[in-house]
């Protein structure tokens, strides 16, 4: 970050001085007021719950315009990494700043690939948890107890350790989602098979069964390849930032990880996507597109409660742009499959369409978001409602890392710990 040539000028009504701070530019994207020596000069705290003002760190990783509807990895737009590029490769990029060529390409595959198995005493772990338990509670339980499994990785100030750690939970989270999945459905734990792609491997491992021999569809291979791709980083978002402010303690980096395992469960984030399959569940129970508009008008009521759940962003003011990624990639697999007449996507055209019109949205400037369609083509392609959001810790476990790599090599990088406006009761005493 530079400084900018204009500085910011903070006065106050009460004749108090006024204080000068700094003011930084990034490569693109809005300025930053450094307010860093603000309580020192001033005694006063700022005030953003919910982080609408402020950025929590400096990052060179993935770019937002939320105006445009433009997500940037290193730098290359979402489309041409979706279109052109694999995740494995997209992953390459996210941790290290460059795509690879194709040695190293070809070198990060067979890394990967080479710690798919997780340790045999990992599903005695996950046979202490009841059969119906949700997948994100088992994910955050086993992601988390990687930690006691590999303690040759937990030193998170060695750049070894780091390295080690990032590959051993890229290459080992399919593994663990996918036995998170067999064990509640009751059939044994498929071992990876590394000749296969990445995406390839944990269809395989999600829907094979050792008495028959699997085939992985190409499209569906791709269309998940895809998925993957769009969820792997979104800069500072709910579990990112959970992720960065667990690891700036200093814990170790698969504990850092199942902390934003647990954070991107909540149906405000990851678990959109659950969510909004269930909406559009509802909507279907209810009479299906002939009840759009009822629905809508739930929506519109904040007595209501209700959401439109796959819509809306706190960045994005324009159609997020893997929405329409996701869009395509639906419209593969439902033909693929011939699932073309499939109701709950007619369903979801239709609330798209009622909702880009209705001026409720288009004045709030909510647009479809990744979730939307992304549930849909993970229900076509078999994967149960309750791990859509473990498909996406999957995917977003990279971008997490690369996060936490990257605060713990920034030499501003202090234990996160934000302050608070108290308004609680002053001192008092217990009487008697
Ligand atoms: N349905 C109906 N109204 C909405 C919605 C929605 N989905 N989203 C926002 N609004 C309204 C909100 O009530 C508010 O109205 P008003 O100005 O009258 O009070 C206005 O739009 C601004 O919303 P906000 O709550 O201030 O926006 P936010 O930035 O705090 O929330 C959000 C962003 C994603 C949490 C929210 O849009 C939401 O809950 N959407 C549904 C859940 C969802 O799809 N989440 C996935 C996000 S993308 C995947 C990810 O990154 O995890």
């Amino acid at each position: 970050m530079k400084l900018a040539d204009n500085k910011a000028t903070l006065s106050f009504s009460n004749g108090s001085p006024s204080i000068e701070m700094p003011v930084y530019s990034g490569n693109i994207g809005p300025d930053v007021i450094d307010i860093r020596k603000l309580y020192g000069q001033s005694g006063m705290f700022t005030y953003d719950p919910g982080f609408l003002s402020t950025a929590s760190c400096q990052s060179g990783i993935t770019y937002i315009d939320g105006d445009k509807g433009e997500l940037l990895y290193r730098g290359y737009p979402i489309e041409q990494l979706a279109n052109h590029g694999d995740y494995l490769d997209t992953c390459y990029l996210l941790l290290k700043g460059e795509l690879p060529d194709a040695k190293q390409s070809t070198d990060f595959h067979k890394l990967v690939n080479n710690h798919t198995m997780v340790n045999e005493q990992m599903q005695f772990f996950l046979r202490g948890f009841r059969r119906d338990a949700h997948p994100m509670a088992v994910l955050t339980g086993l992601v988390g107890a990687l930690s006691a499994f590999y303690h040759d990785s937990t030193d998170i100030t060695n750049p070894e350790h780091r390295e080690i750690s990032a590959i051993r939970l890229i290459a080992k989270m399919p593994t663990l989602v996918a036995m998170a999945y067999k064990y509640g459905v009751g059939q044994p734990f498929q071992y990876p098979q590394n000749n296969l792609s990445y995406s390839g491997n944990f269809l395989r491992m999600m829907f094979g069964v050792p008495c028959e021999e699997y085939k992985v569809n190409p499209v569906l291979e791709r269309a998940l390849d895809r998925i993957f791709i769009l969820h792997a980083d979104h800069e500072q978002n709910a579990s990112t930032s959970t992720v960065r402010l667990c690891g700036s303690s200093g814990t170790n980096p698969f504990a850092a990880i199942a902390a934003g395992v647990a954070c991107l469960w909540g149906p405000a984030h990851g678990g959109a996507n659950e969510a909004c399959l269930k909406m559009l569940d509802d909507i279907q129970k209810m009479g299906g597109i002939s009840k759009v508009g009822e629905f809508m008008e739930q929506v519109k009521d904040k007595n209501s409660g209700v959401k439109l759940m796959g819509f809306g962003h706190r960045v994005y003011k324009n159609y997020d742009p893997r929405a329409k990624l996701m869009q395509e990639t639906c419209n593969e697999v439902l033909a693929e499959l011939g699932l073309e007449n499939d109701p709950l996507f007619k369903l979801a055209k239709q609330v798209e369409k009622i909702a880009l019109e209705d001026d409720y949205f288009v004045s709030r400037k909510l647009y479809p978001n990744v979730d939307f369609y992304s549930g849909i083509v993970q229900r076509a392609i078999g994967i149960p409602v309750n791990l859509f959001t473990g498909v996406f810790a999957l995917a977003r476990t990279v971008g997490w890392i690369a996060q936490l790599n990257e605060m713990i090599g920034d030499p501003e990088y202090k234990i996160g710990r934000p302050r608070q406006l108290f308004t609680g009761s002053p001192r008092r005493d217990i009487k008697g």
